[in-house]
Order: C-alpha cells, then sequence, then structure tokens
C-alpha cells in the first residue's frame, strides 16, 4: 500500500506500523519505550505524530498504517505534542548530564534538544529514588529513570528471565529486582544498551571516560563459536567497553555477557610481557632471537619425539603457519583437542564441524533435541533462537544431559543421563521420548562442546549421528572455541592437512596422550591447570619431557615451573586474523589497542621462528593461502558415521564429569573478576543420593593413581545414578584431575 509521510509517497506493507515504514525511510521520528525487538506498549508517548482526520495525534509506533494514510513528523500538531511529551519526562529526571555516563549518547538528552523546550512550567522537588545493587555487571542510578520499561521487556521477551520489574503507580513507580537480587541472565548487560538514559550503566565503564572521546574499531567475539559482531569502544590504548555490532545472521542486537565484559582480564597483573627462558631453575627476561634459536635448535633435535598442541582461539593465521612450520620441521605431532580423550571418530569426522543451519531457520524447527549443553549459559545468543522458536512455532524441545540444567525457554522433556547411558540412548529409542519424533518433521540435535570431553565421545557421537540420519535430522556441532571449525579447517589435528586432506600415514592418530614419548612439548595459548582433559598427566608430562615451549599470555603456576621458554603473547584484541564460526563463516578482526609490555601478536611471533626455521613465508602469502584452501573445502554433512563400533561395557564404575563452564573457558576470561563474581559461578560437587554421603564428610575421589579433595559445596542428586558431577570456575585453586574417567569415593 502507499502512505504519504511530509507528503511524499512511501511503500507500506499490511501490518506494519507508522514508525517501521519511516525507520526504513530514514524519516526520524524520537521514541523512547519502542524498539524493534521488543513488543509494544506505546507508553511513553515521545513518538506522536499528526495523522491527517485522527482527532489527536497518534503514538507512530503502534498505530498501523492504512492505504492512502496522511502522516505528519513535522508541523506544529507533531512538534507541541512532542515538546509537551518531553517536558513531562524531565519533570523528575535529575538533568545530572554532566556526571551522566551516557552524556554524549543519551536519547534523553538528544530528544530534548530536537524536540524539547529550553523551560518547563514545573516547579516542586524532583523525585529521587534509591539506586539498588544488582550485582558487578550493571549498576544502577535508578533517579535517572524514565520508565520506558525497554528493560523489563528484555528480561521477560528475549533474556527469559523476568529479573527487572515495575513496581508502584504514578510517582512511586519504580524498577527493581522483584527479590531484592543481582541478574543472573547471561544476557543481561544487553540492558544498558537498551536503557536509552543513564539508569543502568556499565559497572566497568562506568566513570572511566567519556562517550565523545572513544574511539570504535569493530571486531569478533573470541569467547564462543558463534563469532558475535562486536565494538570495542577505546580510550587512550585500553578497552573501555564493548557493545553490540548489531548482526542480522548471528548476535542481531545483543551480546553475551561474556563478550561484553570480557575485556577485562586483558589488564590481568599475570600478563607475560616479556620473552622468558629458564636459567639456573629460574625464568628469566630474555628475547625472541635468543628463544627462537634455542626453539629451532630444539625441534631439529627432538623432531620424532615432539608434540605441539595449540589452543582453537587462535586465529586462523596463526595456526595455518603453527602447522607449516611444525610439519616442514618433520614434526606430524600437532593437534588442538586439549580436552578430549576419546580419537577413535577422527577419520569420520566432517572437514569442518558447524551448524551446519543457519541460526535464523532454528525458529522453523519443530523438534530440537539438546545433548549435554546448557544453552542459556554456554551459548547465551543461541538461546534468543529456541526461545524464540518456542515462543513462534511452539518448537519441541528435550533436553538430554548429565545435570539437570536450567534453561530461558521450555523444555518439553529433559532427563539427566550418564555417559553410557547417553550412548544406549541413541539406540533404544522405542523406550523412550525419542519414540515420539517423527521422521517427517523438522528435526534438529544440537551437540555440546562438552560431549567431546567424554571418553565414549566417539561412541555417542556414531550413536546420535545414526538416529539423527533415521529421523532426517541435522545435526549441530557446536565447537568449544571460537574458532575449533577454524582448526579442523586448518588442519591443526594430526591426520588431516589444511582444507581437511587426510593424511593415510597419520590415520588413527591421536594426540598426545597416545604419543609414547614427549621430549620437546610445545604448548600454544593453553594453560596446562585447565585447558586439558587430565591436569596430572599434562603435568607429569611436562614435568618427564626434556625441553617446554610455551606460547601464552598469561603466567600460571605451572608455565612458571616448567616452561624452558615462554613467549609472549598478545591477547586477540591486541592483534589481527581471523575466525571461521559454527555459520562456517570466514569473519575478520583487527587489532583493538596494542601489545602490552613486549607481547607480540602471535602471527608476528611464528613468522619470526619461520624465519629463523629457513621457511619462506610472509602473511601475505598466509591470507592467499588460506582463501585458496577455504575455497577449495568440500564440506558435507556433521554425520560421524563410524564403520565398527564397541559399545562401551555395562559395568557399574563411578563416572566423574567435569561441567563445562563458559566463563572460564580461555585464558581471559579466566581472568574477568567481574563475570567470576556473578552467583551462579558458584562451584559444587554434585553426588549421587544414593550414596548416602553426609555433606560435612571430607570426599576424596580417587582416580588412577591419584587422589583429589575437591573443596566445594557438596550437593546430591538422583540422576544420573553412578556419577560425580564437579563444576569449577575461573581460575581454580586446586587439581580437578581429568574432565571425565572412572573413579572411587574415600
Ligand atoms: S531503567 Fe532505563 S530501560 Fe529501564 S525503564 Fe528505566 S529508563 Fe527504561
Ligand atoms: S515510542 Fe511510541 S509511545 Fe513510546
Amino acid at each position: 500500500m502507499d502512505i504519504y509521510i511530509n507528503n511524499n509517497k512511501y511503500q507500506a506493507l499490511d501490518d506494519e506500523t507508522i514508525i517501521q515504514v519511516a525507520d526504513r525511510h530514514d524519516i526520524h521520528i524520537p521514541r523512547f519505550c519502542y524498539h524493534k525487538r521488543l513488543s509494544i506498549v506505546a507508553s511513553c508517548r515521545m513518538c506522536l505524530v499528526e495523522v491527517e482526520g485522527a482527532k489527536y495525534p497518534q503514538p507512530a509506533c503502534s498505530t498501523i498504517v492504512r492505504d492512502g494514510m496522511k502522516v505528519n513528523t513535522v508541523g506544529s500538531v507533531t512538534e507541541d505534542a512532542q515538546k509537551s511529551t518531553m517536558e513531562f519526562l524531565l519533570i523528575n529526571h535529575p538533568l545530572d548530564c554532566p556526571v551522566c555516563d551516557q552524556a554524549g549518547e543519551c536519547e534523553l538528552q538528544d530528544i530534548s534538544l530536537d524536540h524539547g523546550d529550553y523551560k518547563s512550567n514545573y516547579k516542586e522537588i524532583k523525585r529521587t529514588v534509591i539506586d539498588k545493587d544488582i550485582g558487578n555487571l550493571v549498576t544502577t542510578e535508578m533517579t535517572r529513570c524514565i520508565h520506558c520499561s525497554r528493560c523489563v521487556r528484555f528480561g521477560e521477551e528475549v533474556a527469559g528471565i523476568k529479573e527487572l520489574g515495575m513496581t508502584g503507580r504514578g510517582e512511586e513507580t519504580k524498577i527493581e529486582t522483584f527479590v531484592n537480587q543481582s541478574l543472573t541472565s547471561e544476557l543481561s548487560g544487553n540492558v544498558i544498551d537498551l536503557c536509552p538514559v543513564g539508569a543502568l550503566n556499565n559497572n566497568l565503564y562506568k566513570y572511566s571516560a567519556r562517550t565523545w572521546d572513544l574511539k570504535q574499531i569493530s571486531s569478533i567475539s573470541s569467547n564462543d563459536c558463534l563469532g558475535s559482531n562486536i565494538y570495542y569502544h577505546t580510550y587512550k590504548n585500553e578497552i573501555k567497553r564493548t557493545v553490540p555490532k548489531e548482526n542480522e545472521q548471528i548476535n542481531l542486537s545483543w551480546l553475551a555477557d561474556s563478550d561484553r565484559f570480557g575485556h577485562e582480564g586483558i589488564e590481568s597483573e599475570e600478563r607475560i610481557l616479556s620473552p622468558f627462558v629458564r636459567s639456573e631453575n629460574k625464568l628469566i627476561q630474555s628475547d625472541l632471537e635468543t628463544l627462537n634459536q634455542a626453539v629451532s635448535q630444539k625441534m631439529q633435535e627432538y623432531t620424532s619425539s615432539t608434540t605441539a598442541v595449540m589452543s582453537a582461539q587462535s586465529s586462523c593465521e596463526e595456526m595455518y603457519l603453527f602447522q607449516k612450520i611444525l610439519r616442514e620441521s618433520g614434526i606430524p605431532n600437532i593437534d588442538h583437542r586439549s580436552k578430549e580423550c576419546d580419537f577413535g571418530y577422527q577419520d569420520y569426522y566432517p572437514i569442518i564441524p558447524s551448524f551446519d543451519i543457519k541460526l535464523s531457520e532454528i525458529e522453523f524447527m519443530e523438534n530440537i533435541i539438546l545433548v549435554n549443553v546448557n544453552i542459556s549459559k554456554e551459548f547465551p545468543i543461541l538461546s534468543v533462537y529456541l526461545r524464540n522458536a518456542v515462543k513462534q512455532n511452539s518448537t519441541n524441545i528435550i533436553s538430554l544431559s548429565a545435570y539437570e540444567y536450567l534453561e530461558n525457554f521450555d523444555i518439553s522433556h529433559s532427563e539427566t543421563l550418564s555417559p553410557k547411558e547417553l550412548e544406549k540412548y541413541f539406540t533404544t529409542t522405542s523406550n523412550n521420548i525419542l519414540s515420539n519424533i517423527n521422521k517427517d518433521k523438522k528435526n534438529l540435535i544440537i551437540m555440546g562442546p562438552s560431549t567431546t570431553y567424554l571418553k565414549n565421545y566417539t561412541n555417542i557421537t556414531n550413536n546420535i549421528s545414526r538416529y539423527a540420519k533415521s529421523i532426517n535430522s541435522k545435526l549441530s556441532l557446536l565447537g568449544d572455541q571460537c574458532n575449533t571449525s577454524g582448526a579442523w579447517a586448518m588442519g591443526v589435528v594430526p591426520h588431516r592437512l589444511p582444507g581437511g586432506i587426510e593424511i593415510a600415514e597419520f590415520k588413527n592418530t591421536a594426540y598426545l596422550s597416545s604419543y609414547p614419548k614427549n621430549d620437546l612439548l610445545i604448548i600454544y595459548n593453553l594453560e596446562p591447570e585447565y585447558d586439558f582433559s587430565n591436569d596430572t598427566e599434562i603435568i607429569d608430562r611436562l614435568k618427564n619431557s626434556k625441553f617446554n615451549v610455551f606460547f601464552s599470555s598469561y603466567m600460571t603456576d605451572s608455565i612458571n615451573k616448567y616452561a624452558d621458554v615462554v613467549y609472549p603473547l598478545a591477547v586477540q584484541q591486541e592483534s589481527h586474523g581471523s575466525y571461521i564460526n559454527t555459520n562456517k563463516q570466514l569473519q575478520v578482526f583487527n587489532q583493538v589497542i596494542s601489545p602490552r609490555g613486549q607481547s607480540k601478536n602471535g602471527l608476528e611471533i611464528l613468522l619470526g621462528l619461520s624465519k629463523r626455521l629457513g621457511i619462506n613465508i610472509d602473511d601475505e602469502q598466509i591470507s592467499k593461502d588460506i582463501n585458496e584452501i577455504l575455497s577449495k573445502m568440500n564440506i558435507k554433512s556433521n554425520y560421524i558415521l563410524i564403520d565398527t563400533i564397541e559399545m562401551t561395557n555395562e559395568k557399574n564404575t563411578l563416572e566423574k564429569i567435569i561441567i563445562r563452564s563458559s566463563n572460564s573457558n580461555n585464558p581471559t576470561l579466566r581472568r574477568c573478576k567481574s563475570l567470576l563474581t556473578t552467583h551462579d559461578n558458584d562451584d559444587f560437587m554434585s553426588i549421587p543420593n544414593s550414596m548416602k554421603i553426609n555433606s560435612e564428610s571430607k570426599i576424596t575421589i580417587n582416580e588412577s593413581e591419584n587422589s583429589f579433595k575437591i573443596k566445594a559445596n557438596i550437593k546430591v542428586h538422583d540422576k544420573p545414578d553412578n556419577t560425580i558431577l564437579v563444576k569449577m570456575n575461573g581460575r581454580y585453586a586446586q587439581k580437578i584431575g581429568s574432565y571425565n574417567t572412572s573413579v572411587d569415593l574415600s
């Protein structure tokens, strides 16, 4: 249909509101309560416009267009209405712009200037509202609130947790948490962007800079495999805050708290600021030339007994060069799967793991089966899509996990299963809830990264793939790190070259734990205490090897104790490169701040080492090679169908499982104090109820030859039997042993 705005003709769709048509054609209408991704409440009245034929000005955000409608966004009727609304909204607003963080980007300030009056008729005393403590991430200045309710609607409609609410009426109206609690949603920081005034503020950013002094640099999240698009705002070479960069295919207008507050760890005191070499049993400062000389010499000396493990948080460029340096030096033992312990699946694995469908297609799925994943906590942005699927399409969601996870969307059925039960579940579907799944429906199975930590991962993944095929379901494999797909594509696995090209002689070759001898260990951006399938095992290997090379941004006890050389690695925000996200998209990120101390972009360090080794390559050639590899890759489905498989035996052993904590999933996140003090981050150990252990008693876990006392809250659970669950966050002050192993308690 056609409508007229300010006497110009515009095309409009049925059911569109005036503000939607105006926004599409860049015609400015002021607003406070309206937000394109929230429901319409039409409460602030700031968007009043003249509609010809209507007695009074109409709210543009809630008025549906009619064919031939004539709207005036300028002119005395509209302007008078807007001026009165503005005066009304400012009655109780403190006008403390000089000390308000929002100043310079405040919608109230801007709209007041454009549409308000310079004087007010209100002479009475303004009301004040006492601030609320709603946690470490978001601080409040509630006197500034104009009751637009965007924050309340966000909680109800997007985050799925009704944390903020509006209480009282009229003069007494307040925004507060219902039971005086902190915000717990992993999306809570989005209320800061939504708040049109300075009532909800970013605690890390508060009072640290003025918005007009900030420089905006676009980047990509390094915290999960979705690759949310972000802007870093910097001042004097420091990241002051992170905000979402809108991307309709990934994060829409939102950002997970780990992305928003995750830069805090960059300035940790544990940053490694110069190269180190060991001398007289101590790490002493050195220079890159000395390190390169020592490392290249050891690589030649221990070629056949070297193992190299690299984080999948590294960029594609670092990965490509890392494997090239090692392979051209005759070292094939390269891997990124440091948290895995079962590699029987690897020859049947897709070239790269991916989500397999577009995120926007999630809402059209009729059945979604979640396997070992807590979407709301581990992939908060994904939870927005799943929540939408339930709301829009009544999608039936089933959750099968070792722990009863809470989600911010409705789950129709959930079961807690031990790894052995999970393996069997998909082969005996006639006895369980899966018997209700119809293969003619749109089905999707999403497998969480913690499944890869299990010692029967091969069997689980094979059984799930066979079941997925039988019900015509897509299979989504969520990566553990932001560039897990990149690690597979760039050949950071022993049995495949970049592009997924098989190396026949390394078929069935698995990583570190299978290599008989490690004289030289090269560990790239991984911390032995937290990033390995078994912390005891890797530390033993470090003790027994002849030379240990670390590329790391942070110092840990084990690096300090066992490293022979340490390259000072810049963090992602100090580097440039690219990641491949779960949508199989290559996304480029730029350097945001300069590296701290003498730390350097990993690519630069590796180029220095390659030069020393006589490998002739530069960053331009690396980009060319990567583009060529990606253009030739033939990516098929994610099914992992293994020729012969032996089911795990039924013996009733007690299994320990470490629950994945996404806020602890990379070295920088581990050092973000604000994130780690949100209260769902409590550490715990949960024991089967049937074990009748007094929660006061001291519990020792015995695994292989090692014993651990886990100091954490002790909980009990009914199911799964024979399973001990451990959740640890941040930088845990204790050994936790293996991620999944058989144990005894004493
Ligand atoms: S706190 Fe901000 S977003 Fe929430 S109602 Fe008040 S003004 Fe609106
Ligand atoms: S934006 Fe239309 S009434 Fe608030």
